[in-house]
C-alpha cells in the first residue's frame, strides 16, 4: 500500500513509523511510506507556507498553493487518484471498522495541518475524507496520521506475522479482548486463573468469551449495542451485571 504523508514535519512521521511492526512492514515492502515536505513546494522565496487569516483572528493559516502543488506532485508520482485524508478534529471519528476498510486501498494520502488550519479552498479541491482520531485537539495532524497508518497497516495481510495475529484483538468482533497472563503462575501472590492451565481448550475459549463480554459491559457498554452478541450472551451479561450491583 502506498502511504504518502504531506506534512511540514516529515522527520516526525518517519521516526515514528520506521520502528517496530510498521518499520518491518516498510522494510518488507508491504507498505510504501513516504513523508513529503509541503515546504518543498512553496513558491515563496523565504520558504513561507502560512499567512494571516482573512477576517482577522489569532494564528496563521496554511496557504493553498504549497499544499496543492505538493498534492499534484504526489498524484503524478503515484499515477492514480488516491483517497486523500485530512486529519482534523472536525472529521468522522476513526475506529477499527474504518481501519479495516482503508486497509484494502491501493494507496492513501494523508494531509497534516498545523497552525489554525489550511485554506478551505484547497481542502475542497483535494480532500476525499475528513477524519478525527478523537474529541480533543492536537497541535497538528502528524500524530493522528501515524495512528491511522499504524491501525490500517496491521489489517493488511502479511504485516502481522503468525504470532501477532489480529484475530481476537480488542474490537475485532466489536468487543474488548479478554485478559492475558504469562509466566510465572503466581506473581505477587496473585494466581493465574486456573482454567487457563487446565489444558481444556474448549473451556479456555468459553472463559475468554465470557471475560470479553464482562469487560465490554463494564468498561465500554456503548460497544455492546453493535457487537455480535447472541441473545444467550446478552442474558449472561444481564445476570452478571445484576449480581455485581448486588454487592
Ligand atoms: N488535528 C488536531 N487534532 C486532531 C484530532 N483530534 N484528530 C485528527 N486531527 C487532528
Amino acid at each position: 500500500m502506498d502511504c504518502y504523508v504531506m506534512t511540514l514535519f516529515p522527520d516526525m512521521i518517519m521516526s515514528g513509523l520506521l520502528t517496530s511492526i510498521t518499520g518491518r512492514a516498510i522494510e518488507e515492502g508491504i507498505i510504501n511510506l513516504k513523508a513529503v515536505n509541503i515546504r518543498d513546494y512553496t513558491n515563496s522565496k523565504h520558504g513561507k507556507t502560512d499567512d494571516y487569516p482573512y477576517g482577522g483572528g489569532a494564528g496563521m493559516v496554511m496557504q493553498a498553493q504549497p499544499v496543492y502543488d505538493c498534492y499534484k506532485a504526489v498524484e503524478a508520482e503515484l499515477g492514480y487518484k488516491p483517497r486523500v485524508v485530512y486529519l482534523t478534529p472536525q472529521g468522522r471519528v476513526f475506529n477499527q471498522e474504518m481501519a479495516k476498510e482503508f486497509s484494502v486501498e491501493k494507496g492513501i494520502v494523508f494531509l497534516c495541518g498545523h497552525y489554525e488550519g489550511i485554506d478551505e479552498r484547497v481542502l475542497e479541491e483535494i480532500v476525499t475524507d475528513n477524519i478525527s482520531i478523537g474529541d480533543y485537539v492536537l497541535t497538528g495532524g502528524e500524530l493522528p496520521a501515524m495512528c491511522m497508518i499504524d491501525a490500517i497497516s496491521r489489517m493488511i495481510p502479511g504485516v502481522l506475522h503468525n504470532n501477532e495475529s489480529a484475530e481476537g484483538d480488542s474490537l475485532s468482533d466489536g468487543l474488548l479482548e479478554y485478559p492475558q497472563y504469562s509466566r510465572p503462575e503466581v506473581w505477587n501472590g496473585r494466581r493465574v486463573p486456573p482454567i487457563l492451565i487446565s489444558g481444556d481448550h474448549a473451556k479456555v475459549d468459553a472463559w475468554r468469551r465470557e471475560q470479553s463480554l464482562i469487560r465490554t459491559a463494564e468498561r465500554r457498554p456503548d460497544l455492546l449495542e453493535k457487537a455480535a452478541v447472541s441473545p444467550k450472551e446478552r442474558e449472561f451479561i444481564r445476570k452478571y451485571l445484576a449480581k455485581s450491583s448486588d454487592v
